[in-house]
């Protein structure tokens, strides 16, 4: 049977969006899929000329390099370069847009695609505020449209593995649980308006980096089947600021999964976190640690417990599930977008509308709480 193709609408032309169109142009044979596939048909940019940049550069992808198996077998045939954004919610070629703009403008961009009829998937963090989540839901229910946030890791090899690893039970029930995304990342050399200083543009760790301890706190405790917490609270947080732009330096919260455990996440973009260890669930019979980087890790561990008589797990093993050789790790994504409109979902089961919630629920706690409120960045965003 043919696969189901999506044609998709590319919202800007950054960094993300290169990743994410590379992915798109590869084979998805090498990743063993063949019940979806992809076409690029609209490409939209703050400039015409830029969309077009973009373009001709896929074009030109030399032969021995993954993104050129689409260029030779029409996933990019016809593909349209705008200079606005709306161009490409009102083309009726275009089945779903992925947004990959700066956080601040998540919220409208979404709801301009869902208002034109379109389905979405948006980059994380999906909006500033649990308020404009919560309208963008409406809207893509109101629409009979699909929505999801871009957590790619979900989709990932190792996430499914790692969910087999806990489904089995032989880890026990979770005792604690810690997770860590940070970098040294040199933000006294970066002008004030890099989108990771800028509050204007949400910069800081928190929205940006804070999505990834989260999501190995939704996988590994959330989703455990010990869990029975439907809506995990944050018991206390704090930021320290980054004075030259006054957006947070580093954000640490403490969750708590009530009648279960607690879970402490940090992020930082001051100081690099462990290579070894990037999220670590304790549980009764042994350990769980996921490697670096949490993003998109292709190995776990499992150790005994630290006090080895105490647990059944008596022996360490590595497990490693890396991504299809020449995929960033986007293409996954796309496949359960494709997956989701064909069998006429709104939203995907792995990466659920009330998941995306409790996470920007947190950050929400956290940004009110510190110093890096939400009306700090409200108003200033636009195109
Ligand atoms: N999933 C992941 O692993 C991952 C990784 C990196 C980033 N992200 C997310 O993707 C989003 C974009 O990040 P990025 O690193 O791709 O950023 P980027 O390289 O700066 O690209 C953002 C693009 O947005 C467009 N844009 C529209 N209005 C803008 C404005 N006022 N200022 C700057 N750019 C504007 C620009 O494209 P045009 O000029 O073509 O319109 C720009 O190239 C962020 O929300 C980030 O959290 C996700």
């Amino acid at each position: 049977m043919a696969p189901f193709t999506i044609r998709w609408g590319i919202i800007s032309t950054g960094g993300i969006s290169t990743k994410f169109v590379h992915d798109l142009l590869v084979d998805p044979s090498s990743r063993e899929v063949s019940d979806v596939a992809h076409k690029v048909v609209a490409v939209g940019s703050r400039s015409v000329e830029s969309a077009q940049k973009f373009v001709d550069k896929f074009k030109a992808t030399p032969d021995d390099e993954s993104p050129s198996w689409g260029i030779k077998n029409g996933v990019f045939d016809r593909v349209k370069a705008r200079g606005t954004y709306q161009e490409v919610y009102d083309d009726p070629d275009v089945d779903a847009i992925y947004v990959g703009t700066p956080h601040t403008l998540h919220y409208e961009n979404t709801k301009d695609a869902l208002t034109a009829g379109k389905n979405v998937l948006c980059e994380k963090p999906f909006t500033l505020d649990s308020a404009e989540l919560d309208e963008l839901i409406a809207l893509a229910k109101e629409k009979n449209l699909f929505l999801m946030e871009a957590v790619w890791t979900r989709y990932h090899p190792l996430a499914y593995a790692v969910e087999e690893v806990l489904k089995s039970g032989k880890l026990g029930k979770p005792k604690r649980f810690t997770a860590d995304f940070s970098m040294d990342f040199p933000m006294d050399d970066k002008p004030t308006s890099h989108r990771m200083l800028d509050p204007v543009l949400g910069g800081g760790a928190l929205l940006d980096m804070g999505p990834y301890p989260s999501v190995w706190a939704m996988l590994l405790v959330h989703r455990n089947p010990y869990n029975k917490d439907t809506d995990p609270k944050v018991l206390t947080s704090y930021q320290t600021v980054y004075e030259r732009t006054n957006v947070d330096l580093n954000s640490r919260w403490l969750v708590d999964w009530k009648g279960l455990c607690q879970g402490q996440l940090l992020t930082d973009l001051g100081s690099a976190g462990l290579r070894e260890a990037t999220a670590v669930l304790q549980c009764e019979e042994g350990d769980l640690i996921i490697e670096y980087p949490p993003y998109c890790s292709e190995a776990f561990q499992i150790h005994p417990r630290p006090e080895r008589d105490l647990g059944t797990i008596k022996e360490k093993s590595r497990h490693v599930h890396p991504i299809a050789k020449g995929n960033n790790g986007m293409s996954y994504e796309a496949d359960e977008v494709a997956r989701c409109i064909r069998d006429k979902k709104l939203e995907s089961d792995r990466m659920p509308w009330t998941e995306s919630k409790i996470v920007q629920g947190w950050f929400d706690v956290v940004r009110t709480s510190g110093p890096t409120a939400t009306a700090t960045m409200k108003g200033h965003a636009s195109k």
